[in-house]
């Protein structure tokens, strides 16, 4: 992923500035921090390359699902539709909210369609947890509608997503708040890190408020402001937000590398009689951190992963098997099992996790391979990938 890939000088000296004074903590300490706030600035890098109007940094993808959550107010025994397909932090975000995670259909997309939100609402559906996933924006358009229709939140998890717009604005900025994730494997990364964006200064003051034991942030003596209400500590370091800065003055760049290199192997792959492409609503949006295309039939996607193997092609994932995405190998979810007891213990869901059938999910992922766009390729790097690849398939196909 980009944001590793280019970790350098830019990020060496940003920490470096933090260590020089010893100001880690975000707030307060004047008398030491020589006017640095590095939180801050990274906030404010955020704001102006995805126009948000606030900016929130805290310490992971996960606990920015987990502020968002709960500055949305939605809470205890109230539904949320969530993707099978996602990495797993939203769902657990859901639940530790308070509410329960009820799943919908993908499509061809790889994020939750309109349909599918609009055959999972019940009465107790109050929100959406919308997933970008792999660097692209859903079918926001259509969701936007469905939630119109049923009065329902929309949340946007963006932790795949930073550098992903649509129709020329930020995933993120389309509900009520959005999260992006940036830890080690992201397009941009403080080695672990989150932030959350809005455009509404209601949602930013819960966000900011709840990441921070309830801190109101006002006035100047930390240990004599107000609470409001009760959070947590998801306050990121000055060092993390220092390379978070450093790495998101680099993303307009990483994005225009990504496109490149993915338009040429998107063109390899299109010579080929029976792939099909990730329908992108806005193409021109993609961050372009994946290329995911599909294969006529299950069977033949699993043969042309042996083929990889036999071949030594490395770098195509196969989402549908691994363990962290996608819902067939999420046991411990749909047993609902945590150390203590979930509104859904007692409430109940309108969805039996046990039986439930996503035949629309299945059939897409089982088919879908995934390719990690590198920035960094060189043309001949590329090239050489880009026929091994095609190389490969073409055996299958
Ligand atoms: C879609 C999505 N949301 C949230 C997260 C959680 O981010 P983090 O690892 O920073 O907690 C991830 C991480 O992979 C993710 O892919």
């Amino acid at each position: 992923m980009p944001g590793m890939e280019l970790f350098g000088d830019e990020e060496r000296k940003e920490v470096m500035d933090v260590l020089k004074t010893g100001a880690l903590f975000r707030y307060g300490h004047e008398h030491v921090r020589k006017g640095m706030w590095k939180a801050k600035e990274f906030e404010a890098e955020v704001c102006r390359y995805t126009g948000a109007k606030y900016a929130h940094a805290v310490t992971s993808g996960s606990t920015a699902v987990a502020a968002m959550m709960a500055a949305s107010g939605i809470g205890y025994g109230d539904e949320v539709i969530v993707p099978p397909f996602t990495f797993v932090a939203p769902i657990e975000g859901v639940f530790l909210g308070g509410a329960i995670p009820v799943f919908g259909e993908i499509d061809e997309t790889f994020c939750l369609s309109a349909e599918g939100i609009e055959n999972a609402v019940s009465p107790k559906t109050k929100a959406v947890l919308l997933v970008h996933m792999c660097g692209a924006a859903a079918d926001i358009d259509g969701i936007l509608n469905v939630c119109k229709k049923h009065n329902l939140v929309l949340m946007e998890d963006c932790g795949q997503a930073m550098g992903a717009f649509y129709k020329g604005k930020s995933v993120g900025l389309y509900g009520m708040a959005g999260s992006f994730s940036f830890d080690y494997f992201k397009i941009a990364t403080c080695g672990e890190g989150g932030v959350c964006i809005t455009d509404s200064q209601e949602i930013y003051n819960k966000m900011d408020q709840v990441s921070d034991h309830g801190h109101t942030h006002i006035g100047d003596n930390r240990g004599m402001e107000a609470h409001e209400f009760m959070g947590f500590n998801y306050r990121i370091s000055e060092l993390g937000a220092a390379i978070g800065l450093a790495q998101m003055r680099k993303v307009p760049q990483m994005v225009a590398d990504n496109k490149k290199n993915k338009k040429y192997l998107k063109e390899r792959l299109k010579e080929i009689d029976g792939l099909t492409f990730r329908c992108l609503p806005d193409e021109e949006g993609d961050s372009a951190t994946f290329l995911n295309f599909m294969f006529p039939t299950r069977k033949l996607t699993e043969k042309a992963f042996s083929q990889f193997s036999k071949d030594g092609v490395g770098g195509v994932a196969y989402w549908y098997t691994n363990m962290y995405h996608f819902i067939n190998q999420w046991d411990h979810i749909k047993n609902v099992s945590y150390p203590s007891r979930l509104a859904i213990h007692d409430l109940g869901c309108s969805q039996d996790y046990k039986t439930m059938e996503l035949p629309k999910s299945q059939d897409v992922m089982a088919r879908m391979a995934s390719i990690g766009i590198r920035c960094t390729w060189t043309e001949d790097e590329l090239e050489q990938f880009g026929d091994r690849l095609a190389h490969s398939i073409k055996k299958v196909l």
